[in-house]
């Protein structure tokens, strides 16, 4: 599953994958789309959405400069720690309907950074196939 997000000149792409429920490596897909993706002047995560709430796996330098937080503070979290309670409840209930059924996901979304700065994160959520054509994530 691939998302994106943008706010200004910063721009956020994130990576859901899930091909591999048992080991804690990101799968060969993953990676190579991890290759060509941490070229882009674009951050992302990787996250495994075969496991209980989706953690993610890897982010790059760009999303740990984007949102302020450390690889220690995201490695393992699900994504919702950018949403603070006034974040679209409606949104956030289509994400996860989206996330679920393996639905591709396009939205504007009101998240924040760890200083508590708020962006519109333009997030786009993707699945991501694996060599076979199974979903990825
Ligand atoms: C690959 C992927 C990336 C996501 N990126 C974000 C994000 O950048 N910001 C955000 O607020 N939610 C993001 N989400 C959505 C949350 O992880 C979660 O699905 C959403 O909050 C709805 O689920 P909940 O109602 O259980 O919180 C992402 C989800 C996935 C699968």
């Amino acid at each position: 599953m691939t998302s994106s997000m943008e706010s200004g000149v910063e721009s956020t792409r994130t990576l859901g994958d899930s091909s591999n429920t048992t080991e804690p490596s990101v799968p060969r897909v993953s990676q190579e789309l991890m290759d060509v993706l941490s070229t882009l002047q674009q951050t992302f995560v990787v996250s495994d959405a075969t496991r209980q709430d989706c953690p993610i796996m890897y982010a790059n330098a760009w999303f740990f400069s984007m949102t302020g937080y450390s690889a220690k503070e995201v490695i393992g979290r699900n994504c919702r720690f950018l949403q603070e309670p006034d974040t679209d409840k409606a949104k956030l209930a289509k994400i996860s309907e989206d996330v679920k059924t393996g639905k591709s996901h396009c939205g504007r979304l009101l998240n924040y950074k760890k200083d508590v700065t708020s962006f519109w994160n333009l997030l786009t959520i993707t699945p991501i196939k694996d060599d076979s054509g199974k979903d990825a994530s």
